[in-house]
Formats: C-alpha cells, structure tokens, sequence
C-alpha cells in the first residue's frame, strides 16, 4: 500500500459511506448531474457554455445538437478577448451565473482558456488569445463574475488542448518550458488571482499521458504548487483509466461510464486507496457547500441582453480605415452579405446558446441610419456559388454611396470538433469582393469569424477593415454603431493576423501527425514567434484603431524593492472623441543563456478618455516579470542582466521604453554527478578545483586550440577522471555530495 499515491491536502474526513457508495459519487449520474446521496452530498447540475447558459432541462448532448433553454447569448471568447476590459468580462461573468442560479445549475462549464497556436484551431472562437496574459487576466475576470453568484466555474481544458484533430487521443509533446511560460501559465494565473471552484480536464494526452489521468498535472502542479482546493471534472467522455484517474486527482468523470465496480475492485485489491476516494468526495461536497442552499434567484434578461450589447460594443475591432468611417447618417448605404441579414453570432459546438433574440446589422443600420440602407445578400451562407446573387450586388452597388461587405465564416468552416485546414475566406466571397471593388463607391469590410482570417490578399483597395469577429446575440447593433460612429471602436487583437499561414510558428507541426502533435516552436507562440523572427504581419498583437488618437508621455520607472519596479506612463486623448486605449506593457530581456522571445506582454490597462483628457497609469513590474523557467532546476529564474520595459499601443506600436538591471536571483543548487566543467567553475565548491586544474595545464595548450576550451567545458567533470589533470571520480563524488547532490 505504501507506494500508493498519498491522498494530498484536503483533510480525509470519516464519510459514514460503504465502498459502493463512495465508487458511485466519482462519476455523475446523468449527461449534466454529478450523483447526489441522501443527507449526504445534492446532486449538482452542470452545464455549458463559456458564453452564455447551454441548459437542457430534458435529455442532453454535449455536441451541441440539442436544444437547451433560451439564455442571453454573449460574445464568444474571441470577442469578449477583444475588449481587453477585465471588469466588463466579469460583468459578463455575473449575469451567466445570475442566469445559472435562476435554472438551478450549480457548475458552469466555462471560461475555455487554451492557448491559439493556431489560427486554423477550430475553436479559437472558444479561446481568449495567443497570449497567457490576457488569456489569464480575462478567464479570472470570468470565473470572479461566475462565482459572485455562488456558481462554479469551470477553468478548461486542462491542459495543451489547443487543437480539435485527434483531440480525444493526440499527445501533445511540448518541452517543460512551453508548458510552463505558455500553456499553464494562464490557468495558473486564474488558480492563484480568482480561486476557482472546478476545473476541467481535458481529452488529450500532454507528453504521452492522459491529461486527465496525469497526477503531474492534476495533483503535483495544480495542488501541491498552486494551491487549486476546488474539483477536477473530466471533460465529457475524456477518461480511460478511471481507477488511473481519480488516483491521478480527477474527482468527477463526466459523463457516468459505468466504471463504479472496477473502482470498488481497485480499492479490494489495494490497487486504489480507499482514502483517494474520500478526498475526491470531500472535494465534490465542498463544491456543493459552495453553490446549494441558497436563496432562489430570478433571470434579468434585458440587463443581461445590456450587457451583452456593451461587450459586443468594447469587442468590434477596427483594422484599417482610409476615413471613410464613420458613416455619415445621410449617406446612401449598400450593404452586401447574407452575414448582415443573418448574423452569425457565435461558434459550433457544446457552446451552443439558444438566444432570447439576435439583432442583425443590417436591421440595426436601418434604425440607426437616418438614410436609405438597402440590402443584397451576395453570397450564400455555405459557398455554394450563386452568380444571380453576385451580379444583384454588383448592380446594386452602383447606385450606393458607400458598400458595406459582410464577409465570414460560416459554422461549417469553423467550429469545435475539426480545425481549419485554410485561412482563406469562401472563394465566392472573394470573387464577390473583387467585383465590387472596380464599383466606384468606396468598400467597407466586416468580418464574422471565429478565428484570424487571411486579408493581406484582397485589403489594398478597400477603405476599411471591421474585424467584427463573433459578437453574440447583440451584436448587430453594435456593428451598426461602429460603422455610423455612434460608438467608437476600442477593440485590440489578442492574436496576430500573419500574412500567411506558413508564416505562423507552428505551421509545420500543426496539428500534428499519427497521434502526436510537436510543439516544436517551443515559447515562440504567436507574436514572440513572428516578432522575434522579425516576421511581417498583416496586423499584430494588440492592434486595434480608434476614430481618436492617443498619446503617450512621460514614463517614469522606480524601482520598489529587489526585482520589483513602479512604471508610471501619461497616457492623452489627442482628438476630438471620447475614445478607450489599451496601454500594453513588454517586458523584453536584453541579453539572455536561453533562447527568450524578444518581449512579452506583462500587464495592460483600458482607459477611456474624452478630448484632451490625460490619465496616469500605473503598472508594477515584479520578478515573475523578468523570469522565465529553468526546466533543470525546475524553477521561475531571474538572469541577471538589463530588461526593457516597453509601453505600447500593440507589439509592433512601442512608443515608450526605459531599462531596468536585476541582479538575478541565482540560486546555488547541488552538483550532479553529470556536471559539467562550466557548471563547476560557476559553483562555490567546484570553482577552487577548476582553477587549480587550468593551471596544471601547459599555456601551449590551453591557448593552442580555443576551441578545445570549448568542449572541455561542456565536459561532465567525472568524465576527466581518466584525463590525469589529478581529478579522480572518488573526488567528483565528494564534492557532489558535499554540495547536496545524489553522489
Ligand atoms: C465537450 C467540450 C467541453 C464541454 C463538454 C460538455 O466535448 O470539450 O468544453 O464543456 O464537452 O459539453
């Protein structure tokens, strides 16, 4: 029994419950209930979505196909990640779990946070950034929003599930330090920063192991070091090995897979500890502490709808613009695209919501406009070509004083359960598009995608790019108020746009082959892939315009304490619009032993300014900020050495620097029998021995050959015990052990 994984952490209570029992409470009892026990632990109803409340009150599906309760139907993750603004996400947050509390569920299945190492990911739509920053800062902002309202959230998918091919069985093979400064970082941050209740794992294996039967990862990395006291919920149909996975950490296989008896097999034979069970059922009535008993609670569906108007207002994104935006009220408008008529407003998939209502923008252009607006579709939703369609758009333009394009992609192009295989829009588009540009009246593009789309192709000659992404229900009107001014665009990108899709890091190992997916561009994701590369984009991180223009000044950095900084940046509204900037900050190291992306975001700020209005904001910059982690010694480190702290309207737009020195934070660490000669020169204990050794060699031959230096170096000492410059493998052991090492 002794080398059986040891219950961590939570204190293992005496649960008045026979085997049976205790095997039936880790896994559910239905599609969207964990298994309740009279006087004991209430079922829990879980259930979808990210953005919006997936209820079925009757059978159930995770895939999306069937109904569920009319819920406000929020800006998906791609657009809610455009606003950049944590308080509106946590908004967005409280109103699904004010709808969650009034349909009795206790555990939303959301935010999904994994990385976008792709564009072609099917559901990016899903996810908030290329980025583990603003990932983490807007998925904590989520989950606080949920909880306020004594609902779980649900963290997922736990972890390095950044593609839909093969994602039930593909391993991501992804070094230490990815999976750190990448790929776990942004839950991290939610673990530590906003306390969720649940979390979810995820289908894919992570170097070789099912996430969800990974003790590594659900037990040594998310309890022992971050701290996470809440519950581990399989994905849906992601476990394998139950016996292996709640030994591993996970608490609740969703759905049930009938795999009670082999849990109480387990336990009989003493392969599984009776106590692992206890724990996993004193986390599932923690849980239920947190969100049964309390008081009932109504739905506020146009507060909510208010809201979801206010997100897809912060979250359009405007691209480019020549100044034909904003529209003018009494401009004759063609719009053009089945897209304005028939919005589509989020992804495929088991976030599906069903809306109390949508609002098209072609309907809202017509409210707000005071001019005609009139409309052809263009297209067909599903790119079967229609030439009639193409040739009444192309007519119709030619009375319009402006056009005003709907392009996208449709649910068949993008969604959960396949990945894009292109980043070109539907060729009947396109062709669409062509047409209309050799109209006279000036073109105005707005997208509907889930994920970046390629533009470098077809912008020259259009007038403006609206990259609307997927707005939810409201987000009609707010693209009809962006395009006649009524709201000014403050949305950023939170991924890069590449000009090509070879361009993108990963291109050649996405999405993998026979079962395994490389990570070979290693940190290099997104834009510290393009940016250290020096690679064009068509528009990078961060981008994003305004019909106002801001200016920065004035940056003053004190530093605080040993690796900690105050930055201080005045940041002015220099128009004549009320208009919100995000204010990003970089930190970039200046010389490094390890291959480093040339900065990283570490922190950002949305303010919103009137005319000439300045505000001062204040970031820290702290140790973690300046580190990146050391998979030898398992460690955040600080080098020594000069970092640049960097203040920016995007990745590519840094309008403020100032460097700062750290002395490093270098810790001595035990020698090893396969040190090298480097590593001892730089230790306390080897460095006297090094020193006598170069002397006991002849300067003819120390300075014959450099590069000899070089390879002896690189030697692991007990190597050059057979070598006669007096280090013999009794003395490499002494000291090894003197330093703490395994001798
Ligand atoms: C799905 C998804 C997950 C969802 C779950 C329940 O397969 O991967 O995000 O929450 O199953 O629908």
């Amino acid at each position: 029994m002794s080398d059986l994984p040891q219950p961590a952490h939570d204190h293992v209570l005496d649960l008045d419950l026979d085997l049976d029992q205790k095997a039936s409470l880790v896994a559910g009892a239905s599609t969207w209930s964990s298994r309740g026990i009279e006087d004991f632990v209430p079922a829990l109803t879980l259930s979808d979505g990210p953005h919006g409340l997936r209820r079925q009150m009757t059978g159930g599906d995770n895939l999306g196909i069937g109904s569920s309760v009319p819920a406000v139907c929020f800006p998906p993750a791609v657009g809610l990640a455009a606003t950049w603004n944590p308080d509106l996400v946590e908004r967005v947050g409280r109103e699904i779990g004010r709808e969650a509390r009034a349909l009795d569920v206790q555990v939303v299945l959301g935010p999904g946070m994994n990385i976008k190492r792709s564009p072609l990911g099917g559901r990016n739509f899903e996810y908030f950034s290329e980025d583990p920053h603003v990932t983490g800062s807007l998925a904590a902002a989520m989950v606080r929003g949920i909880q306020s309202m004594h609902v779980a959230a649900t963290p997922k998918h736990f972890a390095v599930n950044n593609q839909e091919n093969d994602r039930m069985r593909v391993s991501a093979t992804v070094g230490d330090r990815a999976l750190r400064e990448i790929y776990l970082a942004a839950f991290e941050h939610v673990v530590r920063e906003a306390g969720p209740w649940a979390l979810m794992s995820a289908y894919n294996r992570v170097n070789g192991e099912f996430a969800s039967e990974s003790r590594r990862l659900l037990t040594e990395i998310l309890r022992d070091e971050w701290g996470f006291d809440g519950l581990v919920v399989s994905d849906w149909g992601a476990v394998y090995d139950h016996v292996s996975a709640v030994a591993a950490g996970l608490d609740l296989e969703m759905p049930p897979s009938g795999n009670t008896p082999r849990i109480v097999q387990a336990v009989l034979d003493g392969d599984l500890d009776e106590r692992v069970l206890d724990v996993a059922i004193s986390r599932l009535r923690t849980l239920a502490a947190r969100t049964t008993g309390l008081p009932a609670m109504e739905r506020d569906i146009p507060a909510a709808e208010s809201v979801a108007l206010d997100a897809a207002r912060e979250a359009v994104t405007l691209l480019e613009n020549d100044g034909v935006l904003p529209l003018a009220h009494d401009q004759r408008v063609l719009v053009v695209g089945e897209f304005a008529r028939t919005p589509r407003f989020q992804g495929g998939g088991s976030s599906r919501v069903v809306p109390t209502r949508t609002v098209s923008a072609l309907d809202a252009l017509r409210e707000l406009s005071g001019s005609t607006v009139s409309f052809a579709p263009g297209f067909t939703l599903h790119g079967d070509s229609d030439a009639a369609l193409a040739e009444e758009a192309v007519t119709a333009a030619s009375d319009a004083d402006v056009v005003v394009l709907f392009l996208g992609l449709s649910d068949r192009a993008e969604s959960e359960g396949f990945d894009r295989t292109t980043l070109a829009l539907p060729s009947d588009q396109l062709e669409l598009l062509a047409r209309l540009k050799s109209v006279s009246a000036p073109l105005v593009i707005v997208l509907s995608n889930g994920s970046t789309v390629e533009l470098s192709s077809w912008r020259d000659g259009v007038g403006a790019i609206v990259e609307g992404w997927l707005l939810g229900q409201e987000g009609g009107r707010a693209i009809a108020e962006v395009l006649l001014g009524d709201t000014n665009p403050s949305g950023r990108l939170t991924e890069t746009i590449p000009h090509r899709l070879e361009d993108t890091p990963s291109h050649l190992n996405f999405p993998g082959l026979d079962g395994e997916a490389i990570y070979g561009e290693d940190v290099f994701v997104g834009y510290r892939g393009y940016d250290t590369r020096g690679t064009e984009v068509a528009y990078p991180f961060g981008h994003g315009l305004s019909y106002t223009t801001f200016a920065y000044e004035s940056m003053e950095v004190t530093a605080t304490g040993e690796n900690t900084w105050d930055v201080r940046i005045g940041v002015h509204n220099a128009g004549d619009r009320v208009g919100s900037e995000v204010v990003q900050l970089y930190v970039a190291a200046q010389a490094s032993g390890v291959a480093r992306p040339s900065h990283e975001l570490r922190d950002f700020r949305k303010v919103r300014l009137s005319p000439g209005e300045r505000s001062n904001i204040a970031f820290e910059v702290t140790a973690r900020d300046l580190s990146h982690w050391n998979a030898r010694e398992q460690r955040w480190q600080i080098e020594p050495g000069d970092y640049r702290i960097e203040i920016g309207a995007s990745s590519r737009d840094i309008r403020v620097s100032a460097d700062v020195h750290s002395a490093g934070d270098r810790v001595v660490l035990p020698l090893r029998l396969d040190s090298t000669l480097e590593e001892w020169a730089a230790h306390p204990l080897g460095a006297d021995i090094v020193a006598r050794m170069r002397a006991g060699i002849p300067a003819e031959i120390a300075d014959s050959a450099p590069e000899l230096a070089a390879m002896v170096l690189s030697t692991p000492v007990i190597k050059l015990a057979t070598w006669g410059l007096g280090i013999t493998e009794e003395l490499v052991r002494g000291v090894v052990a003197q330093s703490g090492g395994d001798a």
